[in-house]
């Protein structure tokens, strides 16, 4: 229990400030939680840990600036914002940096993917709240309605360490945008890329208290700041039981919540696919060391084609080079932390010793030591075992048969979960008939991870509560305000 021994820390070059960021100000707590990083364990710093205290000051900052910058209106802040994208696509070199040594996930991925993505995030919203955000009026006997997308507050922004400022700005752009006012509580694990973000805010301009980051745990400042009565949103990507608890919260005051949860998605390879691209795309599965809530860990395979299905994929899963993420040839990291690569090892070991036929991995990876687990495959579980209906979040996948498409769908459907679906197969007609009958927020046929900002994304089922993206975006974050204007009673 201390005080952070510094304000500031350097990581790979730059200097990261360690306390909070509140009404433009840096803000320090009296205690701090230790930053580490995952790729070798080092220690990267001391991070001021937040309380009610710093909840309560946060919230009163976005407050106080709420009505100055929802009265700028979607231009004067889409000016901002986007002097905000520039500042984010000038620093992406750092910020790739910086993500990399705190969450493990690959540098060049943060590079040409995720970083150029965060700063569209944010462009992306600006233009559309200048642009695109607008709904024809429309008459009813002599009246018009007219629709419009009006601030609504402060937004309680809680995000996860998998994907940390990506994830982050698919919330602050909209938020930002509509005009209200944010709060970030990044997750503990890895705090750095929103400090330094903050900080971005600074410089373009983005006034005081408009944009706020509280550092701190879910448990501690995270609840302080959802169960606040004077907040107007609350935005969450995470676990399942944490929603539970912040809805619980939220059900206090009313607030509105977006939630987006996890998954345990389906990969479901019909007979009639291309198997390479199912195999490939079943690979890809493990991508970002398996922390990913998209992620396709179901590979449900027809039957007439799962053996050479099963071949082909363990040949290319076996010549994944897992390794530091900081090297180019890298494809697969570490897990996150010692806590979370407990968790994942407590579901293989689980598995394992109810007899489940683990063909692949199912171990540390012993060469590299440390948080860095093997990609793993379980052929054949049974279909209520735990490693077939719960999120792992590590790089072990499943892989099941069917017999006919009937009950390829009833599979796909068989978990509490609806987040997202990958359907491989040749038949265009088939594949609608499927894709139809599958419960989740998003499928890709024949594809995985093409994601457009326009589009709505969200969970089913157990996977969260609404959409966001384009202008689903803006229904949560907005106050959707029809104004009903009479022909009569005009002066002039
Ligand atoms: P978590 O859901 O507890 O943490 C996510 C965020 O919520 C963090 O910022 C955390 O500080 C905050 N939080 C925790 N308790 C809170 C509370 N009472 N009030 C307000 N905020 C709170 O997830 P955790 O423990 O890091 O991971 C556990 C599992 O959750 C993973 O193994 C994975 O299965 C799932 N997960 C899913 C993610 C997704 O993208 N949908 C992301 C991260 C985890
Ligand atoms: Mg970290």
């Amino acid at each position: 229990m201390r005080k952070p021994a510094l304000n500031t820390i350097e990581v790979v070059g730059t200097k990261i400030d360690t306390r909070h960021y509140i009404g433009g100000q840096r803000v320090e707590s009296a205690e701090a939680f230790t930053n580490t990083s995952p790729i070798d364990g080092s220690f990267l710093g001391d991070i001021c840990r937040g309380t009610q205290l710093e909840a309560d000051l946060a919230v009163a900052a976005a407050k106080k600036a709420f009505p100055a910058w929802a009265a700028l209106g979607p231009k004067g802040r889409g000016e901002l914002l986007l002097r905000l994208a520039e500042l984010v696509e000038e620093n992406i070199e750092t910020l790739a940096q910086l993500e990399t040594m705190d969450n493990g996930s690959l540098l060049r991925s943060h590079r040409r993917g995720v970083m150029p993505r965060v700063a569209m995030n944010i462009r992306f919203f600006a233009e559309w709240a200048m642009n695109e955000l607008q709904h024809p009026d429309f008459e009813t006997r002599g009246h018009t309605n007219k629709i419009s997308w009006d601030p609504s507050g402060v937004a309680v922004l809680i995000t996860p360490w998998n994907a940390p400022l990506m994830l982050a700005t698919w919330k602050i752009g909209p938020a930002l945008a509509a005009g209200d006012t944010v709060i970030l509580k990044p997750a503990e694990w890895t705090p750095l890329s929103a400090s330094f973000f903050a900080d971005l805010t600074k410089q373009a301009g983005i006034p005081d208290g408009v944009f706020n980051v509280v550092q701190g745990f879910g448990k501690e400042v995270g609840a302080a700041l959802v169960a606040h009565p004077d907040i107007a949103r609350i935005s969450f990507t995470g676990s399942v039981p944490t929603a539970k608890v912040i809805a619980r919260s939220a059900a206090d005051n009313l607030t509105p919540v977006s939630f987006e949860l996890g998954g345990k998605s389906p990969c479901v390879v019909l007979e009639d696919a291309d198997l390479d691209l199912a195999v490939e795309l079943a690979v890809e599965q493990y991508d970002n060391a398996g922390q990913v809530c998209l992620s396709g860990t179901r590979i449900l395979v027809h039957e007439s084609i799962a053996d050479s299905f099963a071949e082909k994929f363990k040949e290319k899963a076996l010549q994944i080079i897992q390794g530091d993420p900081r090297d180019e040839a890298t494809q697969i990291g570490p897990q996150i932390h010692q806590v979370h690569f407990d968790r994942v090892k407590g579901f293989v070991d689980r598995a394992k010793e109810s007899g489940a036929n683990i063909v692949m991995g199912g171990e540390p990876n012993s060469d590299l030591g440390g948080l860095y687990f093997r990609p793993t495959l379980v052929m054949n579980p049974d279909a209520d075992s735990e490693i077939v209906t719960s999120e792992v979040f590590g790089p072990v996948l499943c892989l099941q048969t069917f017999k006919t498409d009937e009950e390829a769908i009833a599979m796909a459907n068989s978990t509490e979960f609806g987040l997202a679906a990958i359907l491989v197969s040749g038949n265009r007609e088939r594949a609608d008939r499927v894709a139809k009958e599958i419960v989740a927020g998003t499928i890709w046929v024949n594809c995985f991870f093409v994601r457009d900002l326009r589009a709505p994304f969200g969970g089913s089922k157990k996977s969260g509560i609404g959409r966001e993206g384009g202008n689903w975006s803006f229904d949560f974050y907005a106050d959707v305000k029809n104004t009903v204007v009479s022909p009569n009673g005009w002066k002039e």
